[in-house]
C-alpha cells in the first residue's frame, strides 16, 4: 500500500527534473488511456494528477514523490490526433529525451486499453521502449468498461503479439481505476522492485 504521495514539480525540460537519486517509474501511453486516473488510483488521491474527459490533459512531466522513497511520473499521451503535428514532435521529443535522462527510471508501465484490440501506435512505442534498452511493463487500463471475457480476449490478443515480436510476454497487469482494480498487485511489484 502507498502511504504518503506528495506532487514535486512539473516540467518540459528533463534537465529540470528531480535528481535521479530515488528509483523512478514513468507511466505512458496514449491520450486518455487512463495514466493520470490509474495515479491518482494507485495512490488513493482523487486529485493528485489532474485527469479529463478529453485527451490531451497533461502535458507536462509530473513528478511524484511516493512514501519519501520513489518517484512516480505522469507524462503526456502519445498518439493525440487533434494536436498540431509541430506540437505532437515537440511531446515526442520532450518524452524521449526524459526517458533517455533518467538513469533511475527502474521501469516504464505502459498502459494500454483493455477494450481495444492491439493498436499499431502501442505496438510501435512497446517497440522503441525495448530498441532504447528501457524495461517496461504493461498495464491494462479501464478493465470495468466490459466483461472479464472480453478483457481476457484483447489482453491475450496483445499478447500474442508480444510474443511474436519478442518471443516472450511481458510482465502485465490488468486495471480499473474505477474499481481500483490491480492496485495490490502494481504497487507490490514496484514496491518489491523499490527494495532491491
Ligand atoms: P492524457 O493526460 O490526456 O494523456 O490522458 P490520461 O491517460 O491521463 O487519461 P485520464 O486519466 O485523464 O483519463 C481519461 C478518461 O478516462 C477520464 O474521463 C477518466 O475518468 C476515464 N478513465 C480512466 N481510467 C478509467 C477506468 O479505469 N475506468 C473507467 N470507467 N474510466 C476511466
Ligand atoms: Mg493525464
Amino acid at each position: 500500500m502507498i502511504k504518503k504521495a506528495r506532487f514535486i514539480i512539473s516540467n518540459t525540460d528533463h534537465n529540470k527534473c528531480p535528481a535521479p537519486d530515488k528509483p523512478e517509474f514513468a507511466f505512458i501511453g496514449r491520450s486518455n488511456v487512463g495514466k493520470s486516473s490509474l495515479i491518482n488510483m494507485l495512490t488513493n488521491h482523487k486529485d493528485l494528477a489532474k485527469t479529463s474527459g478529453k485527451p490531451g490533459k497533461t502535458q507536462l512531466i509530473n513528478h511524484f514523490l511516493i512514501d519519501d522513497k520513489w518517484y512516480m511520473v505522469d507524462l503526456p499521451g502519445y498518439g493525440f490526433a487533434k494536436i498540431s503535428k509541430d506540437i505532437k514532435s515537440t511531446w515526442e521529443k520532450m518524452i524521449a529525451d526524459y526517458m533517455k535522462s533518467r538513469p533511475n527510471l527502474v521501469a516504464v508501465c505502459i498502459l494500454v486499453d483493455s477494450r481495444l484490440e492491439p493498436q499499431k501506435i502501442d505496438l510501435e512505442f512497446i517497440l522503441w521502449c525495448a530498441q532504447s534498452d528501457l524495461p517496461f511493463v504493461l498495464v491494462f487500463t479501464k478493465a470495468d468498461k466490459q466483461g472479464k471475457t472480453k478483457t481476457d480476449a484483447n489482453v491475450r490478443a496483445f499478447l500474442d503479439k508480444m510474443i511474436e515480436m519478442f518471443d516472450d510476454e511481458p510482465q502485465y497487469f490488468v486495471t480499473s481505476a474505477e474499481k481500483a482494480t490491480g492496485r495490490e498487485e502494481l504497487t507490490t511489484f514496484i514496491q518489491n522492485e523499490v527494495q532491491e
